[in-house]
């Protein structure tokens, strides 16, 4: 009996119960690896392959969709689609799903202990018990910034924005302002009390900013030295967007002259690579892009890429995709 089960890329090592599941449904061929495939590789191993499993780090541009022509979908386990370039799969009929909501709550936790972590020192602290150095108590010994009510100001206040905002709003008695492109409806500001303003008037008043817009070219450096100059000596400032949107030489200028108190970083421009500057900064918390890592988050991100999945190759719609209708691959 022919098979005619579809071919599958899984291109990183994922949990085994998970591939397991999409085997019921696919052929799968698993790079069973957390090193990410070299482009060369990642073409080579989707010949003859109608559907890719992928994070954030696949880069999925014109050049492989024309060196894959099976290839029919490409479904990620991330929010953020920077990697894939939406339009030439549309023009070519892939179908690209991502993983919205399953980790909103998750990183809104995780950028809210970052921000934290920047106000009130805690990993400069720790650094410095480690090292030895706490010799006596003293009255302004790593004395940082309050959280509560202070100004809590976010730049992208989509689903992840909001759920911070929640956070600081309703648990913290923070006022909330926010930049996005297009403002809230009324009754979703209501409850948080939040308020909209100029990206510039953001960055004068907010107490602790927090960065959650999505990494495109309009967005890119967004927060570089003009901004930071803007920006009040005490504030902190927590990107767990994408590298790319802070000016992380001009964000390490910053720390370093004082100009902002301190920052917490989940992403970096080039990483894993962490700019040089940056790792010499006391005043920053730096953590390798972990903002959605529980495991069971982690665990619902590839659970939904694989719904995705199946849903394709099964003739039905997958839940979270982003570019139907689609037309025929030629
Ligand atoms: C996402 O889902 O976009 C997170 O940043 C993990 O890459």
């Amino acid at each position: 009996m022919p098979n005619n089960k579809a071919q599958v890329l899984v291109a990183r090592r994922i949990f085994p119960d998970i591939v397991e599941r999409l085997r019921a449904h696919c052929e799968v061929d698993l790079h069973d690896a957390n090193e990410p495939l070299p482009q060369a590789e990642l073409i080579r191993r989707l010949q003859g392959k109608q559907g890719l499993f992928a994070s954030g780090t696949e880069r999925i541009d014109a050049t492989l969709l024309d060196a894959c022509p099976d290839l029919r979908a490409v479904c990620l386990m991330t929010v953020g689609y920077n990697n894939v370039d939406l339009d030439a799969c549309s023009v070519r009929g892939v179908l690209v799903s991502n993983a919205p909501d399953v980790l909103t709550e998750t990183t809104a936790d995780f950028g809210f202990a970052l921000m934290m972590a920047a106000a009130r020192r805690i990993s400069e602290s720790e650094h410095y018990l480690r090292r030895g150095d706490w010799k006596q108590w003293r009255v302004d010994l790593f004395a940082g910034a309050d959280v509560h009510g202070a100004t809590l100001g976010i730049l992208g206040m989509g689903r992840i924005g909001q759920a911070i905002a929640r956070r600081g709003a309703l648990g913290f008695g923070m006022p909330v302002i926010y930049h996005n492109r297009s403002r809230l409806p009324a009754e979703q500001e209501a409850p948080l009390a939040a308020r909209w303003v100029e990206k510039d008037e953001l960055l004068r008043q907010s107490d602790h900013l927090v960065i959650v817009l999505p990494y495109t070219p309009a967005s890119h450096h967004m927060v570089a030295a003009r901004e930071l100059a803007l920006m009040k000596p005490t504030a902190t400032l927590t990107n767990i967007a994408r590298g790319g949107v802070v000016d992380d030489a001009a964000l390490a200028e910053a720390l370093a002259a004082g100009r902002i108190a301190a920052a917490g970083l989940d992403v970096f421009e080039g990483e894993p690579t962490v700019h040089p500057a940056l790792l010499q900064c006391a005043n920053v918390v730096l953590t390798p892009h972990i903002a959605s890592a529980s495991v069971p988050t982690r665990r619902a991100m590839c659970n939904l890429a694989v719904d995705n999945l199946i849903a394709f190759f099964g003739g039905g719609v997958p839940p979270t995709a982003l570019n139907l209708p689609l037309k025929p691959r030629p």
